[in-house]
């Protein structure tokens, strides 16, 4: 018999997605001999462009190195390209067409990459359904990227659509903090350790806080920036995913199911975010700044119109009412322009009760646990805990960590990129890492009025300057709902710097 071969189609082949992100990553998944033997690729998009050119513009990305070219050269013959609309039955069977005669065979399984805007989504996936599905025994997987949606009610419309045309196993919707190596390791942390197991709720966390930090403008992605704002580029996927997976009971194995029903379930226990929790704010120029980047603020991006009240900062502080964690909030932040880039995790343990060392002469609470995930950059997980100050002659106590940091600890250790796992694991058939229909529609639920008040006006836009560490106000409301913040430890690389 045949071997099995597998096509591969990127959609929107000519667009930046393709060119910086999914191009790259097939070639270093087909270097790395990741992919099975007999694939081809086959890019669509309206230009009339060439496969040449298409490598072209993407050459800075593909990272090819001298003694790999005869390998590149070789992908480079797998791939195709096809030139078509996106919303006409006649291209569709043409592409169905080409493809047969490329991969030689009409049962090939078949991958459906739309990296593409999402006013042509429905189109497009239609007339793959209804023009290029393989014979059997061919499988179709098909991969979305966000936006999925705008809101609960356009989102549940894309949902529907597709449901007509494809079952839900057929569906990988990227998320592409699902693939990062920190956000894959939280459930091992949680559900491999017995120190973190026990103490994982509410009789010891007093706060949570989901943190997502950028030291960069929109940088000329205003136009599609102002139409989401911060909550629905960052907030409603890639935190609100975050959220899930730290607060989820634990799935019943590694099934992609059994993981994402706990997901679902915990986002089921959320409450919509009250306008009272939430902060949001928009950037500024700095005119002091020596970076002319710097010196724009939001309302200067070309793409933004200059009475533009969307939020390129927020803070959304939620609650998640079931018996694990009535009362302790979870509080979601994310901004652009700020001054560095950072994602992170913070549990905060509740104080130790009985105090009995004297600080300072007085009984002052000593600084609590925190555990801290770093997703990026410099991937870590350290504990911050009490010691001995070392060498003194009393009990006096300083703020230290227990930690592990990756690039000390595994040093020399790749750590692949979230879009190479990803894809990967679609080859691999694996749904664990992709946002399955019901986990969107309960973060849009959250989301959802917040965002009508948002989009109306009805919420104050505090201005800040790009380069600031946050809004005042973000910080106050998160200590008024409980997160201590004491200032007074310092991270180890810092100390010693
Ligand atoms: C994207 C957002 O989903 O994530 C961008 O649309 C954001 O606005 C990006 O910059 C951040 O991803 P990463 O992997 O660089 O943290």
């Amino acid at each position: 018999a045949c071997p099995q071969s597998f096509v591969f189609f990127v959609f929107g082949a000519s667009g930046d997605l393709a060119k910086k992100k999914i191009y790259p990553t097939l070639w270093w998944l087909y270097r790395d001999g990741f992919l099975p033997e007999h694939i081809c690729f086959v890019g669509y998009a309206r230009s009339q462009l060439t496969i040449e050119k298409i490598f072209q513009n993407a050459d800075k990305y593909m990272k090819v190195h001298d003694h790999e070219r005869d390998l590149y050269k070789k992908f480079l013959e797998l791939n195709h390209y096809v030139c078509g609309s996106y919303d006409k039955s006649e291209d569709f069977d043409k592409l169905n067409h080409e493809a047969n005669k490329i991969s030689q065979h009409t049962s090939a399984h078949r991958f459906f990459y739309l990296a593409l805007p999402p006013s042509v989504y429905g189109s497009v996936s239609e007339l793959i359904s209804t023009h290029c599905r393989p014979g059997a025994p061919g499988w179709v997987r098909l991969i979305v990227e966000k936006p999925f949606g705008k809101d609960l009610q356009s989102s549940n419309i894309l949902s529907g659509h597709l449901s007509k045309f494809y079952a839900e196993e057929e569906i990988y919707r990227i998320d592409h903090y699902l693939g990062k190596e920190m956000v894959q390791n939280i459930m091992v942390l949680r559900f491999s350790n017995r120190i973190f197991s026990r103490v994982w709720n509410r009789d010891s966390v007093a706060a949570v806080k989901i943190i997502f930090k950028e030291d960069i403008g929109t940088q000329g992605r205003g136009g599609y920036f102002d139409e989401f704002g911060i909550i629905r580029d960052v907030i409603q996927n890639h935190l609100m995913q975050i959220l899930s997976i730290v607060a989820m009971e634990k799935p019943r194995s590694t099934t992609g199911e059994d993981i994402r029903d706990e997901k679902v379930k915990v986002l089921r226990c959320i409450a919509p975010i009250k306008s009272e929790n939430v902060v949001i704010g928009q950037y500024l120029g700095d005119k002091e700044s020596k970076d002319s980047e710097r010196q724009l603020g939001y309302l200067d991006d070309a793409g933004v119109p200059k009475d533009s009240t969307t939020p390129t900062y927020a803070q959304t502080i939620l609650y998640i009412n079931n018996e694990r964690w009535d009362g302790v909030p979870f509080i979601l932040r994310a901004g652009k322009a700020l001054n560095e880039k950072k994602a992170e995790i913070r549990i905060q343990f509740r104080d130790v009760p009985g105090g009995m060392f004297d600080e300072n002469g007085s009984k002052a609470p000593l600084a609590r646990d925190e555990l801290v995930v770093r997703i990026q950059p410099d991937e870590a997980i350290y504990l911050k805990v009490n010691t001995k100050r070392p060498g003194e002659m009393s009990y006096s106590i300083e703020e230290t960590e227990l930690d592990l940091t990756y690039n000390e600890r595994y040093r020399g250790v790749k750590l692949p990129d979230a879009y190479e796992r990803l894809i990967l694991d679609v080859f691999m058939g694996s749904r664990i890492n992709f946002v399955r229909s019901d986990e969107l529609q309960e973060a849009w639920r959250i989301v959802d009025p917040i965002l009508t008040e948002i989009d109306q006006k009805k919420l104050p836009v505090v201005p800040y300057k790009f380069g600031a560490a946050g809004l005042p106000q973000a910080f106050d409301a998160a200590v008024k709902h409980g997160y201590v913040f004491t200032g007074t430890y310092v991270r180890k690389d810092e100390r010693s710097a």
